[in-house]
């Protein structure tokens, strides 16, 4: 079924002002939007505003006459076919987790059967509490889809989980499931692909450790791009602050060596590896088991050791997956990358400028330069997703054109 028919539903905090964005966005994917607000949004987002990007009424009383009269809160529970709360406030998450019907929105999600996803945003300290936890627990063994909670700077000043997802990103999950892009459809069915994803973490004592900045956002949107062009999709993350992509097996690590690990058992059943983590080079030859004080110390000198180049492992198995690298380079993007390419006897490798600050580590937009033996394809800016459709479509093409060679 392809879900056209959406009801967003806003509660009340200060990421209320990325709804109309949100709204924008759903329709640029064809969906017609309903917004019902609660009464708490009305203080962060007018109705007006929301009116005119939606182009209907915006809805927020539940005794509302005139409503009742047009489109009353029972036909339009019916109506939708999904519905999305973003964002969606301690309070209205405890209201709906526990069955309330005391405003306009908690009573349609009770009268409506359609499958519901939430966008949490809140200080991250009531993130955190135990009852805000059980009530999102409530939800999702209720089948609620849970986006978020991004990690950052929060309004209130905090730093940590809270932030709400960004509008993209929550298209970006809302729709693989629903509307994959026609001419993509079914390009990677039956196929089995292993993505790595994140930094590592490598242990100098309990307390401190070796990482990078790795957000997990690019081997994340390429996991879900994957997993919504058909493939069967197993991500190996590090540790990130990021929801898990729909339809994907995931499978947590902290270090190099475990990732490694991880990566070894799946490689040998999957026909495409995708190492887009940040993979620490180096690791601390022996982490202490207490923590290094710094009593009297005027420095510190620790001994590293090389991690397993977990790619180059890979690619070396007697039938290695189609490999696919990624390189972050400061500098000569593409020589080094071409050097990567070659020394690993990789496939493809995908080259981002990392020296540049508005791509790369972090941010929700990348630009890539993909290499293959004799091929050089560019990868214009765009959202993390956007690129990952792409370059799946150019691992494709070279994937099928190994196989003809293979087989002729
Ligand atoms: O996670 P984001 O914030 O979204 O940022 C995305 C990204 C910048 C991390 C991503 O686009 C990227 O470039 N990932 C690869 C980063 C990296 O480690 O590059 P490298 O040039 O050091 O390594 C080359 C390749 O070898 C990579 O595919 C890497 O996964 C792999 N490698 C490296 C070291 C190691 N010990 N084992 C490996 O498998």
């Amino acid at each position: 079924m392809i879900a056209t028919k959406w009801l967003l539903g806003i509660t009340g905090g200060i990421a209320a002002y990325k709804a109309p964005e949100l709204v924008r966005l759903l329709k640029k994917q064809g969906a017609d939007v309903r917004v019902v607000l609660s009464q708490g949004a009305k203080a962060f987002v007018t109705p007006m505003t929301l009116q005119a990007v939606s182009g209907h009424p915006v809805y927020s009383e539940l005794l509302d006459p005139d409503f009742e009269a047009a489109m009353g809160h029972i036909e339009l529970a019916r109506w939708a076919e999904g519905i999305v709360i973003a964002p969606l406030s301690a309070n209205r998450l405890a209201a709906l987790a526990h069955g309330h019907a005391d405003d306009l929105l908690t009573t349609l999600c009770l009268a409506s059967t359609a499958p519901i996803w939430v966008v949490p945003a809140m200080n991250q300290q009531m993130w955190h509490h135990p009852a805000t936890q059980a009530n999102i627990t409530i939800l999702k063994d209720r089948g609620a889809v849970v986006i978020g909670p991004g990690w950052g700077e929060q309004a209130c000043g905090e730093i940590g989980l809270g932030r709400m997802s960004e509008p993209q990103d929550i298209v970006n999950q809302l729709f693989p499931m629903y509307q994959p892009m026609k001419e993509q459809e079914a390009n990677l069915q039956g196929l089995r692909i292993l993505i790595s994803a994140g930094p590592t973490r490598e242990a100098i004592d309990p307390v401190r450790y070796i990482s990078n900045r790795s957000s997990g956002k690019m081997g994340f949107a390429l996991a879900q791009a994957a997993a919504t062009l058909g493939a069967q999709v197993s991500l190996i993350s590090g540790p990130v602050n990021l929801a898990s992509p729909h339809g994907v097996e995931r499978i947590d690590v902290m270090s190099a060596n475990e990732m490694y690990n991880a990566v070894m058992t799946k490689a040998q059943d999957a026909d495409i590896f995708i190492s887009a983590a940040a993979v620490a080079d180096f690791a601390v030859e022996k982490a202490l088991s207490q923590k290094i004080k710094k009593a009297g110390a005027t420095g510190l000198q620790l001994n590293l050791v090389a991690t397993p180049d977990i790619l180059a492992k890979v690619a070396a198995l007697p039938k290695p997956p189609f490999c696919v690298g990624f390189a972050a380079e400061t500098e000569q993007p593409e020589q080094y990358a071409k050097k990567k390419l070659q020394e690993k006897h990789l496939d493809l490798i995908a080259v981002n400028d990392v020296s540049r600050e508005d791509i790369g580590f972090d941010v929700n937009v990348n630009e890539l330069t993909v290499l293959s033996q004799h091929k050089t394809f560019h990868i214009p800016k765009n959202t993390k997703y956007q690129i990952s459709l792409k370059l799946l479509q150019i691992i494709r093409e070279c994937y099928d054109t190994k196989n003809k060679i293979k087989n002729s």
